[in-house]
């Protein structure tokens, strides 16, 4: 399946129709984490409701371009800062969820995803001493959202018949907790990317995606979500800023063979 990769602006989403999207699946930059600061900054970010405005922006211009019943995945993890001297937690994923339904997506049940880790042990706080010590983020989120009721389809539709998954699967994949996924290796390349594992986008895109499905990545970084989409029969279109990135990403496609089309 054809791949679209389009440098542009995730708040703006030019070039991509209004209702033509089945299902939006994202990792956009997190905020309040120091790889990107420069890049909220670049877009007028000067605090974590700043950044939040700016992804706001992205998540308004997604609700355009989803169909009805469409779907949004959200993979975002929370951050911890210190701010006017005082050490906290940045609830990403908390005001992600606020501003989407804001926005008017239905919230859905999300997931957990819990990287398996080298470091059971990895700790912030004082030895072995309560009560001062930080329990340690080990879980990512997907948050999950639709665009209106319920998409409807044709009974016996073959492109779903198609899509369709097993129960060793669905019964896997529909519990709350992931925690059979790897992260993408820390201090590899793709790392300093943000890029997730192709595994997580084959999984979101077989359990919210048909076979045909136009698929958008608007944050979409290396294009792991479009090369999944590709290999899985769905069509794709990537949007990215950072024009590094952008051609990062055409030479993987054109490495993997996947067609690639630029606007
Ligand atoms: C967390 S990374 C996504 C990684 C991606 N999932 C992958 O597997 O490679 C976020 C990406 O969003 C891009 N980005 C940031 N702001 C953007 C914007 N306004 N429009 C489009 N892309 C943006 C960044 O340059 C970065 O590549």
């Amino acid at each position: 399946m054809p791949v679209r990769l389009l440098l542009g602006d995730a708040r703006r989403l030019d070039g991509v129709a209004d209702d033509s999207v089945a299902f939006a699946l994202t990792s956009p930059p997190y905020p309040m984490i120091p790889q990107w600061d420069a890049q909220f900054r670049a877009f007028g970010a000067r605090d974590y409701a700043g950044m939040h405005d700016v992804l706001a922006d992205a998540w308004r211009s997604i609700y355009r371009v989803l169909l009805p019943g469409g779907l949004l995945a959200v993979n975002i993890g929370d951050a911890l800062r210190r701010v006017d001297g005082v050490f906290r937690l940045w609830p990403n994923h908390a005001t992600i969820l606020e501003r989407c339904v804001a926005i008017g997506f239905t919230p859905l049940p999300y997931l957990l995803w819990k990287k398996p880790t080298n470091k059971p042990n990895a700790f912030l706080g004082s030895g072995f001493l309560p009560p001062n010590a930080y329990v340690t983020l080990d879980c990512e989120y997907v948050l999950l959202f639709r665009k209106g009721p319920l998409r409807a389809f044709a009974r016996h539709d073959p492109a779903r018949a198609a899509s369709a998954y097993s129960r060793a699967e669905r019964d896997r994949w529909f519990t709350q907790v992931w925690d059979d996924i790897r992260g993408t290796r820390q201090g590899g390349p793709r790392s300093r990317t943000g890029a997730f594992p192709s595994e997580l986008a084959d999984r979101l895109l077989r359990m919210f995606s048909v076979r045909g499905d136009t698929v958008l990545d608007p944050f979409c970084g290396t294009g792991t979500t479009l090369w999944s989409a590709a290999r899985l029969g769905r069509r794709a279109v990537g949007v990215e800023v950072d024009p590094v990135v952008y051609r990062r990403a055409l030479r993987t496609g054109r490495a993997l063979g996947i067609p690639v089309r630029r606007p």
